[in-house]
């Protein structure tokens, strides 16, 4: 099949390419507009495979996706460009409402344009897969209540209320034009090639530059975490196997409180990197309480029984287990962290493109 991936330059998106080039036959395109977040390095394993390709593009430019479609002729699309990140949506909101809405209305008419033109066969077995966030859900008040996949949407950030609006929106263009559609609400994520902005990461390349560990409020709310590769397993199921017009909730049974994610870096560190920068004693002396984030959500927790019961998908990894992965990859990738530090992976393309000529 030919599979067009939008963010595969993103943290998750880079897992699902890596996941289909390495264990499938599919052909992927990598369409990605390379922000911020975008970075080819986290795609080197596969960037010289014959079945992977790229092309920067923007979902919001029409005219870009349209070609893309003609050339590509996907089977299936899996959705994942976006901006993710709640502290920058509050900072700034507008690229959030100009991707995340915008960005996948125009995603969606494409897809209509080309779907409607298809062969009855492979009109049938087409797939748009949206990928999207449990924060669309709100927080959760009781410590035993779970998101299940009918529980209402109550977003409380402009990065939360933007994916709702996404979602609404590929549920409508199902419902009105007949799309055949599947969607995912995911926990929090972590893993290898995350950008260290989110808190996992943040954390460790803090404790190991001895510089403070900053805890929002006073640390007690409550994520589920997942490792990122089993989410990637997850999503290519849900594309291969689900039934049009299914929502699938996606989650770790990890619940975690980010106090005690902290700590538990800490410990690690403690053990795998036990040359700790100059005046650093104990790497938990570093934590530091700050100010809370505007609109702060309490509790994530996914009711992720559904998936379980109806593709036979569970993680493999424990928090235990994928975290200890985590810090030990970003002990050994220091060239990628270098580089994402200092802005050098933008240059990745022009470098590589230059080192072909
Ligand atoms: P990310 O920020 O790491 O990556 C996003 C990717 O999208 C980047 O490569 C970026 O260049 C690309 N992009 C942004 N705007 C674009 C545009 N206009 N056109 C084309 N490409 C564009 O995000 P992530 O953490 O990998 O998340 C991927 C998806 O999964 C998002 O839709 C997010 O909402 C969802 N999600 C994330 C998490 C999480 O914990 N990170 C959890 C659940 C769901
Ligand atoms: P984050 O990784 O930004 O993911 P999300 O906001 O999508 O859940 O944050 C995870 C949790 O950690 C969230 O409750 C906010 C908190 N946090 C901190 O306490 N300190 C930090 O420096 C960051 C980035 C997040």
């Amino acid at each position: 099949m030919n599979i067009l991936v939008t963010g595969g330059a993103g943290f998750i998106g880079s897992a699902v390419v890596r996941h289909i080039i390495q264990n499938t036959t599919h052909h992927v395109l990598n369409l990605d507009k390379l922000t911020y977040a975008g970075n080819l390095e986290s795609l080197v394993s596969v960037a010289n495979n014959e079945r992977y390709q790229f092309s920067q593009t923007d979902i919001c430019d029409r005219v870009a996706l349209d070609q893309i479609f003609q050339e590509f002729q996907p089977d299936l699309v899996m959705h994942l460009a976006a901006e993710s990140h709640v502290d920058r949506s509050i900072t700034g909101s507008q690229d959030f409402i100009e991707t995340n809405i915008i960005g996948t209305y125009q995603l969606l008419e494409a897809t209509r344009f080309y779907w409607n033109a298809l062969e009855e066969s492979k009109k049938a077995t087409f797939r748009f897969h949206h990928i999207s966030t449990d924060e669309v859900y709100g927080d959760l008040e009781g410590t035993e209540d779970l998101f299940t996949e009918t529980t209402p949407y109550a977003p409380s950030s402009p990065y939360s209320a933007s994916k709702a609006s996404s979602d609404h929106l590929v549920r409508a263009w199902h419902r009105t034009y007949g799309l055949p559609v599947v969607l995912t609400n995911c926990s929090n994520n972590y893993g290898p090639f995350h950008f260290p902005e989110k808190l996992i990461p943040l954390i460790i390349l803090n404790a190991l530059a001895g510089k403070a560990l900053p805890v929002y409020g006073n640390g007690e709310q409550i994520r589920d975490w997942l490792y990122v590769e089993d989410h990637a397993r997850a999503l290519y199921k849900v594309v291969t196997e689900a039934k049009i017009g299914e929502t699938y909730n996606i989650g770790g049974h990890n619940e975690q409180k980010n106090i005690d994610v902290v700590k538990s870096i800490c410990t690690l560190l403690e053990e795998l990197a036990p040359n700790k920068p100059a005046g650093v004693e104990h790497y938990q002396d570093l934590i530091t309480y700050v100010k809370d984030r505007p609109g702060h959500d309490l509790r994530y927790a996914i009711d992720a029984s559904k998936i379980e019961k109806d593709l036979g998908w569970v993680p493999l990894e424990s928090f235990e287990t994928g975290l200890r992965k985590t810090v030990q990859w970003y002990l050994e990738n220091t060239q990628w962290i270098e580089n994402v530090q200092s802005g050098d992976y933008k240059n990745w393309l022009t470098q590589q493109y230059q080192a072909e000529q």
